[in-house]
């Protein structure tokens, strides 16, 4: 079943991978061929004949193996890689369009270690394990039939051997599959560590924990090779048990064969090709057993790929956008929990926002602001209640639209790696250079790209780490107004501006308000005090909504806040 899984990679390479092999297995029959050509050379010294033929025929068989085989080897490769190719491309689409909710779940090494390593191990077993698997076992019942013509009796000697070897190597192989699965899982668990370690880098160092971390994924790393010699020690277990097989073969046929010779039942020249035979037995036997070690790999990666691809897709495709109004917002008794096990952080969310507009959601840390923006994403989907944008209910949506219509600066506003245009561009591919501008202006940002060495294609650093938190806010915001989006959600996006710009980016907030819905979630409730309505937030549901004004005399709990930042006396 698994196995069949395996060649559903290599079904689009067939031709390829058949013209491959075929070459393969024409090369070893000029192999093949070599111990019966230097049997007429030998035959031919002790008559008169004449030796060109038969010499002739030997040089030309070695060449055209030699050439054929590199000509299938390549053709292996080239497949190889297009198996490859096509594993990481499925991989890497399943792994974009993951539900937030399993994303969460998953470690980010772990899932680069899948692309970059488990598909390296597909090609190994997809091409040259299964080619040479085939190729060998063609070798394998060609010598044994070739020698079967030449001597009935050396050849039971020699099969009794096979067997032998044959048994103890199906004894061993399920522990190498079980290593195997292992050692993958321990690269895995390494580059998790890693990235762990690499993402809080600086708070790595100033925490003072560099050793601590280096240990931890030393011992990731030690846990791999610990894997990875296991592995090889079956593996080369294997190996001696086939080489030892051969020897004792050799030696037996030696003595058989040297007494049959004595006797004269048995032609020099047979005995000498039959032991030829007998050695070009050797490697067959060995990629056999290299084939099925390369096959545990093989369908412990695709074990480990296959994880992935069986989670569930996002149906998202790019949306076109219809509407240019602005969204209403209804939030209707809404039950949410991040996971069966985990306590409930929405327990009957209702409020709703009329189009246009600033509102503000606050409450205390922890209150459940952030996931009202996740909900509506629907990066995560809500037990119960309803949910609409525009009057539909977000289930009806589909989804690329949906995600069309909204504007989201995330709490902490990421920056990707690459330039400050590439970023600004990332939700807007087809903005214009003078909305850039304009977006630019509008969020202070001109004066940052006029000092920097290259402007706008200046590269930005991993997560923008080139620019100060405040300018990646900026950037953001930036990013999200060039989206010119139906609903615009801020979620602490001006809470690391300084105050003459955090004025400036209320003033453009408020301006964007008169043409488009915007919720914004703050802390500082000066930068809320002149919204149309605020929606007060606490213990998973909303205890009141007003204006400023109407909250201080009517809301405890926003008073409270109010007071706390001097905004009442
Ligand atoms: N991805 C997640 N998985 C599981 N639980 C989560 C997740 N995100 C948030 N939570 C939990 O949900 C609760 C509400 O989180 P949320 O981020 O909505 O709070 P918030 O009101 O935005 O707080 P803050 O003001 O500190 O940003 C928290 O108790 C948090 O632990
Ligand atoms: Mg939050």
């Amino acid at each position: 079943m698994v196995l069949r899984e395996l060649l559903a990679y290599v079904r689009p390479h067939r031709k390829i991978l058949l013209v491959g092999g075929l070459l393969g297995l024409v090369g070893s029959a000029a192999g093949l061929a070599m111990p019966l050509l230097a049997k007429y050379v030998v035959d031919a010294f002790g008559q008169t004949g004449s030796m060109a033929a038969p010499l002739l025929g030997l040089t030309v068989a070695v060449l055209v193996g030699a050439v054929v085989s590199a000509g299938g080897s390549y053709l292996m490769e080239r497949t190889g890689e297009g198996i490859v190719l096509g594993a990481r491309r499925s991989l890497v689409d399943r792994m974009l369009r993951l539900k937030v909710a399993d994303v969460d779940r998953l470690k980010p090494g772990d899932l680069l270690s899948r692309v970059t390593g488990d598909t390296t191990l597909l090609r190994a077993v997809l091409t040259n394990g299964i080619v040479d698997s085939v190729s060998s076992a063609f070798m394998l019942v060609g010598a044994i039939v070739l020698m079967a013509t030449m001597d009935g009796v050396l050849l039971l000697v020699t099969l009794l051997v096979v067997v032998v070897i044959g048994g103890m190597v199906a004894l061993i192989m399920p522990r190498i599959q079980r290593a195997q699965t292992q050692a993958q899982e321990a690269v895995g668990e390494m580059g998790a560590v890693l990235d762990r370690a690499l993402q809080a880098y600086r708070t790595v160092k100033a925490s003072g924990a560099e050793e601590r971390e280096i240990a931890v994924v030393g011992d990731a790393a030690v846990r791999a090779r610990d894997r990875g010699l296991q592995v090889a020690g079956w593996t080369s277990l294997a190996g001696v048990a086939t080489w030892m097989a051969v020897q004792i073969a050799f030696l037996a046929v030696l003595g058989v064969g040297g007494a049959r010779v004595a006797s004269g039942t048995l032609e020099v020249s047979s005995l000498i090709a039959f032991l030829l035979y007998l050695f070009y037995l050797v490697p067959p036997i060995g990629q056999l057993v290299q084939g099925g070690v390369q096959l545990q790999q093989g369908l412990a990666a695709m074990k480990r790929i296959k994880e992935i691809e069986d989670l569930p897709a996002e149906p998202v495709g790019v949306a076109e956008r219809r509407e240019e109004r602005p969204f209403g917002v209804r939030f209707a008794d809404v039950v949410f929990r991040y996971g069966d096990d985990r306590p409930v952080v929405h327990d009957g969310v209702s409020f709703e926002v009329s189009p246009g507009g600033l509102t503000a959601l606050v409450g205390p840390s922890g209150a459940g602001k952030s996931t009202v923006f996740a909900l509506l994403e629907r990066f995560y989907d809500h037990q119960s209640g309803s949910i609409a944008i525009d009057g539909r209910d977000i289930r009806d949506w589909p989804l690329g639209e949906l995600r069309a219509a909204l504007g989201y600066v995330e709490q902490d506003a990421p920056v990707l790696a690459g330039t400050l245009r590439e970023n600004l561009l990332f939700a807007a591919r087809d903005a214009t250079e003078e909305e850039l501008h304009r977006a630019l202006a509008r969020t202070r940002l001109d004066d940052l790209v006029a000092r920097l060495p290259d402007g706008l294609d200046t590269p930005v650093g991993h997560r923008g780490v080139l620019l100060s938190g405040g300018e990646r806010q900026r950037v953001a915001i930036a990013r999200t107004l060039l989206r010119k989006p139906r609903l615009l959600l801020l979620d602490e996006a001006t809470s690391q501006l300084d105050a003459v710009n955090e004025l400036r980016l209320r003033e453009v907030i408020a301006e964007v308000a008169r043409e488009t819905t915007v919720l914004v979630i703050a802390h500082r409730l000066s930068t809320v005090t002149n919204a149309d309505r605020i929606v007060v937030m606490e213990g998973g549901g909303v205890r009141a909504v007003g204006t400023h004004d109407e909250l201080v005399g009517a809301d405890e709990l926003y008073r409270e806040l109010a007071a706390t930042q001097f905004l009442v006396g």
